[in-house]
């Protein structure tokens, strides 16, 4: 063994007693008689002397380590004359005996301190070393927690984990497929899974009727801060269960992943319908740790001539506390805010309620104070608060100011990342009209059941249709989702034909999974939990990238490893893909 103790356990109680400790140098400090150095491994840092009374040859050697050699120091622990109280073991410090160089390092090209110097591109090339740092290593270590944690508590509720293939058929989860050229089979691909579900359904028709996997996914989709193309599930799915049993089940996961890892306890999570979310939060993904609910104040401010609220199908408004004191600068900004393409809105009203039959708008011209104050009562405002308020077509404009209503949220502190709101949204529609490609599409996915009272309306009103389906929503971030999956092959087959496929091509694609439900499929449902976004979540951070140890950038890039690379021509050609253009 290099070691006899890590560099984070020594404490004052073991004064007097030799040790040998290995790792990576932190810092070195010449004060000319004496040298220190803090040495560093995944467990702490502890403060090592070298006297040059004692032992001049050995001080000269420490003086010439630079920034993260890897050494080993033998010496005896003894009480330090000024103390740290900021460092675990910052009462002791190692007087050094004997100093081995295990390894040389070139400087690193940004500090390995909490608070490093090293950009984003620069940490991402060098992950190793960015992944010796403190918060980095702690992420990582939340990450292990909530892993054994899951497990345990699934293992504890009669949950097998069981693993399920890599390399797959396509499964349609709405995201574009990776996909892996077969040498075997030539001009055949498999493509990597964007979710387990076909063959967890599979599972439930074999019998394992609980089953969980804390699984890797892929989606070639475009990245953001809570996307990567390889992500995390604890994927889940039961058999004779109803939706009240999911919910139940992994409403208990997870508020015993709250009080095991966090020691935060949460109530029962309120339900939402997915209508109610949108009307009021704008989102299916409501963030409800504040209010600024929307209010449809169309009924009071149309029919006064004012022609953009005439012609919108919606006239929408937050109502913004304590907000009538807003400068003009900041309203100009939050207006060109909301017009920016993202949120796409054409223009931002606001009414500022100063004082009983005082209000000032942007619309002045069109209302009367009467007009507007009629508008903050409906929405809940007092003196002293501000409506903003946007207009247009419904579910657009829903989904502005639910961005808009965010936007707030953070400008105003609303969001604090150390309280939790947990919700369950429910009873999604089934369906999604979409404009560009004219044709439905499965809103979850193409698995998941109507809801058996919205079944007769699957041939005459399929757009309303409801379906068993629910998101698991913490702090406005879409945690987990999941469905009653359909287990009956006409409802499947009926469906596939509602989302454009030909009886050939659900046969062909899906054929596998309709076969099984011939053979006694049993009724069944389940869910999976986004694992990064969950680890963010704990850890309080927006991006997932910091609880993933070696992560993509936002084109998809591994710029450590220089991922997706070319592969030379005798690769493509023994995989039966065409040579490079110049061949
Ligand atoms: P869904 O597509 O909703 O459902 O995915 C489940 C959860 O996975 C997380 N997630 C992601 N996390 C990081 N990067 C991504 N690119 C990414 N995409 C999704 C989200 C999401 O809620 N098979 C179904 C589940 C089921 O029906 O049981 C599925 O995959 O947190």
């Amino acid at each position: 063994m290099h070691r006899s103790h890590n560099c984070g356990e020594l404490r004052i109680e073991n004064q007097g007693q030799s040790v040998t400790l290995a790792g990576w140098v932190q810092r070195s400090r010449d004060l000319g008689g004496m040298t220190f150095l803090d040495i560093r491994d995944r467990y702490g840092i502890t403060q090592v002397v070298f006297n040059m009374e004692v032992n001049a040859d050995l001080c000269e050697s420490a003086r010439k380590l630079g920034r993260e050699f890897v050494v080993k120091i033998t010496g005896k622990i003894c009480e330090r004359s000024s103390k740290n109280p900021k460092m675990a073991t910052g009462d002791i410090e190692i007087e050094a005996s004997e100093l081995e160089i295990l390894n040389a390092s070139k400087t690193p090209p940004f500090t390995i301190e909490d608070d490093t110097d090293g950009g984003d591109e620069l940490r991402m090339k060098y992950r190793y070393l960015d992944l010796r740092r403190n918060p980095v290593q702690q992420s990582l270590m939340l990450r292990h927690k909530l892993a054994i944690a899951t497990r345990s508590y699934l293992d504890g509720q009669g949950f097998l984990e069981i693993e399920t293939p890599y390399l797959i058929k396509s499964t349609p989860e709405g995201a574009r497929d990776f996909v892996v050229p077969s040498r075997m089979n030539p001009g055949e691909f498999y493509a990597l899974p964007q979710s387990p579900q076909t063959f967890k359904q599979l599972l439930m028709v074999s019998g394992y009727d609980r089953y969980f996997q804390i699984v890797r996914c892929f989606r070639d989709e475009d990245l953001r801060a809570d996307r990567q193309p390889e992500f995390t599930q604890i994927d889940c799915e039961m058999a004779f269960v109803e939706q009240e049993d999911i919910l139940n089940t992994f409403e208990g996961l997870t508020k015993n992943l709250f009080t095991e890892v966090l020691g935060v306890s949460l109530g029962s999570f309120p339900r939402m319908e997915y209508a109610t979310a949108m009307e009021k939060y704008g989102s299916d993904k409501p963030d409800i740790r504040f209010g600024m609910e929307i209010n449809n104040i169309s009924s009071y401010a149309q029919g006064k001539g004012f022609k953009v609220f005439d012609d919108a199908q919606a006239i929408l408004a937050i109502n913004v506390e304590d907000g009538a004191e807003m400068s003009r600068k900041k309203i100009d900004a939050l207006t060109n805010w909301v017009k920016r393409p993202q949120i796409g809105a054409k223009g931002l009203v606001y009414v500022k309620y100063q004082e009983e039959g005082i209000l000032k708008s942007s619309v002045d011209k069109f209302y009367e104070s009467a007009d507007l104050e009629e508008w903050c009562k409906s929405a809940g405002a007092k003196v002293g608060d501000m409506l903003l308020v946007l207009s247009g077509d419904l579910s657009k404009t829903q989904k502005q100011i639910g961005e808009l209503r965010l936007h707030m949220a953070n400008e105003l502190g609303l969001r604090d990342p150390k309280t939790f709101a947990p919700l369950w949204v429910v009873d999604f529609p089934l369906l999604e009209w979409d404009e560009d490609e004219q044709r439905y599409f499965a809103m979850h996915h193409p698995f998941t059941s109507p809801k058996p009272e919205d079944r007769d309306k699957l041939k005459s009103d399929v757009g309303s249709v409801r379906a068993n389906a629910y998101d698991l929503v913490i702090n406005g971030v879409e945690i987990g989702g999941g469905s009653i999956r359909i287990h009956d092959k006409m409802l499947q087959e009926q469906v596939f034909d509602l989302l454009g496929f030909t009886p050939e091509e659900a046969q062909e694609q899906f054929g596998f999974l309709m076969n099984a439900f011939e053979y006694g499929a049993p009724p069944h449902g389940g869910i999976a939990f986004g694992f990064d976004r969950l680890c963010s979540l704990f850890g309080g951070s927006e991006s997932i990238r910091d609880y993933i140890a070696f992560p993509k950038n936002n084109s998809g890039r591994d710029v450590m490893i220089d991922a997706p690379a070319g592969v030379d021509d005798a690769q493509l050609k023994e995989l039966s893909l065409q040579l490079n253009e110049e061949e």
